[in-house]
């Protein structure tokens, strides 16, 4: 049923984290969608500024790819959280919908993104309100999807829906690719002797998920009139 009670446009909010900016193309979609059936879009991106990690995190490519890579597969398998700073959007906002933007780190919700589902301005931001999940990966989606769903619910979010993105090529040539493009920032044929699929977020997935967010919208905001 659709639910929006108060008068003016509905007000959507994309919250995210995103180190090379995939999670936010993919909302940045979606975000077009909302605003053709008059809806009021704010972004709020996630800093993550733990001192531990910040630094890998605030330069692309990265410096030493490997070990500022695999480095972080530790603290994320042990579910840890850190340091961020939010905008002022996700503490003086209300609104109808909340879309989160999760890419996976080591098979899970990255620590930027665990650590606000986890603190009390996501139970203000959140409680109540629907929310819907937009799960960027190279290939691993399900647990990340499943994390912030019930980190969300657990603040009093209610689910809409979720989408997820993955990238082409098996677990060692997607792992190459991404790890070349991270190193380098460049898009390259072959990294240490293997062929490299393609990585990132292409204008397929962008059609995709602005068909999503027409079915969010439709959930969340009723059906639009045919034609329009
Ligand atoms: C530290 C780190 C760990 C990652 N671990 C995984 C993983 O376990 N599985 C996966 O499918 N993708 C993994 N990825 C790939 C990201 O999900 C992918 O690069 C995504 O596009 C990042 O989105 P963003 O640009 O919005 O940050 C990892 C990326 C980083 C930086």
């Amino acid at each position: 049923m659709p639910t929006v009670t108060h008068s003016g446009p509905p007000r959507v909010l994309l919250l995210y984290y995103s180190y090379t900016g995939q999670s936010k193309k993919v909302l940045d979609a979606a975000a077009d969608v909302f605003r053709a059936r008059g809806c009021v879009v704010t972004e709020a991106p996630i800093e993550f500024t733990d001192p531990r990690y910040a630094q890998r995190f605030s330069r692309f490519p990265m410096h030493r790819v490997w070990p500022e890579f695999f480095g972080m597969l530790p603290a994320q398998t042990l579910q840890r959280t850190g340091d961020i700073r939010t905008p002022d959007a996700v503490r003086t906002g209300d609104y109808d919908l909340i879309c989160i933007g999760s890419p996976t780190w080591w098979d899970t919700v990255s620590m930027p993104l665990r650590s606000f589902l986890k603190s009390h301005e996501a139970r203000n931001l959140l409680d109540g309100k629907r929310f819907a999940v937009f799960v960027v990966c190279r290939r691993k989606w399900r647990k990340n999807l499943a994390g912030v769903r019930k980190l969300a619910e657990n603040k009093g979010g209610r689910y809409v829906d979720g989408i997820h993105f993955t990238y082409p090529g098996g677990e060692l040539s997607s792992m190459l690719s991404l790890t070349s493009y991270l190193g380098s920032g460049e898009y390259k044929d072959r990294y240490l002797g293997v062929k490299l699929p393609p990585t990132n977020i292409n204008d397929e997935h962008l059609e995709e998920s602005r068909r999503f967010a027409a079915r969010v919208a439709d959930k969340v905001f009723g059906r639009q009139p045919q034609g329009n």
